[in-house]
């Protein structure tokens, strides 16, 4: 899609804001058309998403829906298939990351905190062959991540691919969590053992 690399940012964000709550297809439009954001604009921006930096990526031609007043702090990568929902806040320099189509996917619930630095990426590398630079070896089958509503992902945690974080459940700073979370537990570590239980 061309984009217009006339209008300064500065333009652009005021036009985005006037927009920014208004409802219907049109608004959606030029909401799309007036993100602050380099690269390729999501497929949807619903009413009330804050662009709270002019600083992200959405690369590998995304097909990224922003829930209703989504915050997305600075410098934050979306690649693929990625669905926020409704008042999810996204901290800096977190990815979500989920080429190749099919079951690469990331769904985050309503009312879900992704902390800074945090990492969902839902397929890597292949590497078991040693007669070929692993580089070269394509990707693993992509397995989707699902974060549940009401989940606290702590920062700098990475979440694998195929994990499902089950409703309210929250992950503590810095784990990486391998395995699915049931709802409301709390968990943390490398690998991420469960720690403790919401009230
Ligand atoms: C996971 C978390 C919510 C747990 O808080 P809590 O319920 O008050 O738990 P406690 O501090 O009582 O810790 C319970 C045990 O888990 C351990 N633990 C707590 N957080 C941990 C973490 N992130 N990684 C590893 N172990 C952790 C504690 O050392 C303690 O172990 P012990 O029983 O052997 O002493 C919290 O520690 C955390 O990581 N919060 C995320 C903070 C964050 O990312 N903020 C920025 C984004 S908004």
């Amino acid at each position: 899609m061309k984009r217009d690399f006339d209008i300064t940012l500065a333009r652009k964000i005021r036009w985005y804001n006037f927009f920014k709550n208004l409802p219907g297809d049109l608004a959606h439009g030029l909401r799309k058309r007036y993100a602050p954001i380099r690269g390729n604009p999501p497929a949807l921006i619903e009413r009330g998403v804050t662009f709270i930096y002019p600083e992200y990526d959405f690369c590998w031609p995304p097909d990224v829906e922003l829930g209703y007043n989504a915050r997305l702090r600075a410098n934050i990568a979306f690649a693929g298939s990625v669905t926020l929902g409704d008042d999810v806040v996204v901290g800096h320099h977190s990815i979500l990351w989920a080429i190749g189509g099919g079951e690469n996917y990331i769904k985050v619930g309503n009312g879900t905190g992704l902390g800074a630095f945090t990492v969902l990426m839902t397929r890597f590398h292949q590497y078991r062959r040693k007669d070929v630079r692993f580089t070269k070896q394509g990707p693993v089958e992509g397995k989707p991540i699902i974060i549940g509503d009401d989940c606290w992902i702590g920062i700098r945690s990475i979440i694998m691919p195929g994990v499902t974080v089950g409703k309210g459940a929250v992950v503590g700073a810095g784990a990486v969590v391998t395995k699915s979370v049931q709802p409301y537990k709390v968990v943390a570590g490398n690998p991420a053992k469960i720690i403790g239980e919401r009230e």
